[in-house]
């Protein structure tokens, strides 16, 4: 049966991560990465009130951040409306934003209650994200170079055409040297893998795929947006220390089991808000200009894959008039 349209919330979560955008900007190259989150955790954590949802944190400030606000099993949305299950990351990049460097973004998703992957004590995991031409064909478990072989075909491009998205850390020296004995190309992140996972699934970004190990609530939040975008992923927990390999373990996980985007986030009726905070690949960051500041958000919906950017410009006077949230 047809459906009339229905309220797309997500206009209503870019609201959410505009304001964590616009407070968290501020502390740009600062050096500070406890205070840009603080500020971002805290504007969201108000605007979220304005949000018509009984929504319950299942990927939140965890604690990896030792953060105050928006934890896991937090309430958030105004208590009226459905029951979902909410992902945030206020700043997905706390060190980008502290540096100055880019891609840092502040992020929300949605789903109905009980569709979210619960990560439980597990803080890393394994990402191959590709393109939606590969979907299928790829294995997590499988080696590198045939991943990258796959890929490049589907894609209709030569191994050494591939531009592969890797966090720059210590646990990846191996796949690096794999991915370049393969011919591919590589572009090292000192970090944030959510906007690595978008860009890997989005055209025009000038990066073919995503591999590597990252934290786990950035796959839950990834996989929402895959899951509207379209792509592939599969990822495995992929404990970082012996402690968590530990508490995974004993908590029941398996680290054999390849997760999917479709078992990471269970439903299509989703929803995907983003705001660039530091601007980078596929989102322009915050642009104070003294009196306003400019946005740049995209906004994306589950049951009809609608995809929306959005440009907004906020006017601190009369903002600051009526809105709880320090801004400037
Ligand atoms: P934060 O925003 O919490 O600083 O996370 C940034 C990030 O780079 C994520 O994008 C990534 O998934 C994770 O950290 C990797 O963790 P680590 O830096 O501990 O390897």
């Amino acid at each position: 049966m047809k459906e009339t349209p229905q309220h797309n919330l997500g206009l209503d979560l870019a609201r959410v991560t505009e304001a964590a955008a616009l407070a968290s900007a501020r502390w740009m190259g600062k050096g500070d990465k406890e205070q840009g989150d603080k500020a971002a955790v805290d504007a969201m954590r108000v605007s979220f009130d304005s949000v018509d949802i009984r929504g319950t944190v299942v990927i939140g400030e965890g604690e990896k951040d030792k953060a105050p606000m928006l934890f896991n099993g937090e309430k958030v949305g105004s208590g009226r409306g459905p029951e979902t299950d909410v992902a945030v990351d206020p700043v997905e990049g706390t060190r980008l934003l502290a540096y100055g460097r880019p891609n840092a973004i502040a992020v929300v998703s949605m789903a109905p209650k009980g569709s979210m992957y619960d990560p439980g004590p597990a803080f890393y995991m394994n990402k191959l994200v590709a393109p939606a031409e590969a979907k299928g064909q790829l294995d997590i478990k499988a080696p590198v170079a045939d991943n990258l072989a796959k890929t490049a075909k589907a894609l209709g491009k030569d191994i050494d055409d591939l531009m592969v998205f890797v966090l720059d850390k210590e646990r990846h020296q191996g796949l690096i040297r794999e991915i370049r004995a393969a011919g591919a190309r590589i572009q090292l992140h000192t970090d944030g893998d959510v906007a690595g996972a978008l860009m890997a699934v989005m055209p025009g970004t000038g990066v073919d795929l995503m591999m590597g190990t990252g934290g786990t609530p950035e796959g839950v939040l990834a996989a929402t947006a895959i899951r509207i975008m379209g792509g592939e992923m599969q990822s495995m927990l992929d404990p970082q220390s012996e402690e968590e390999k530990g508490g995974v373990l004993s908590a029941g996980y398996n680290l054999e089991q390849i997760l999917t985007a479709e078992e990471l986030v269970t439903s299509d009726d989703v929803f995907f808000a983003a705001t660039g905070i530091t601007g980078g690949s596929f989102l322009k960051g915050v642009e104070f200009t003294g009196r306003n500041a400019r946005t740049f958000s995209m906004i994306m919906r589950g049951r009809t894959g609608t995809i929306r950017y959005m440009e907004a410009c906020h006017t601190f006077e009369t903002l600051m008039q009526i809105s709880a949230i320090q801004y400037d």
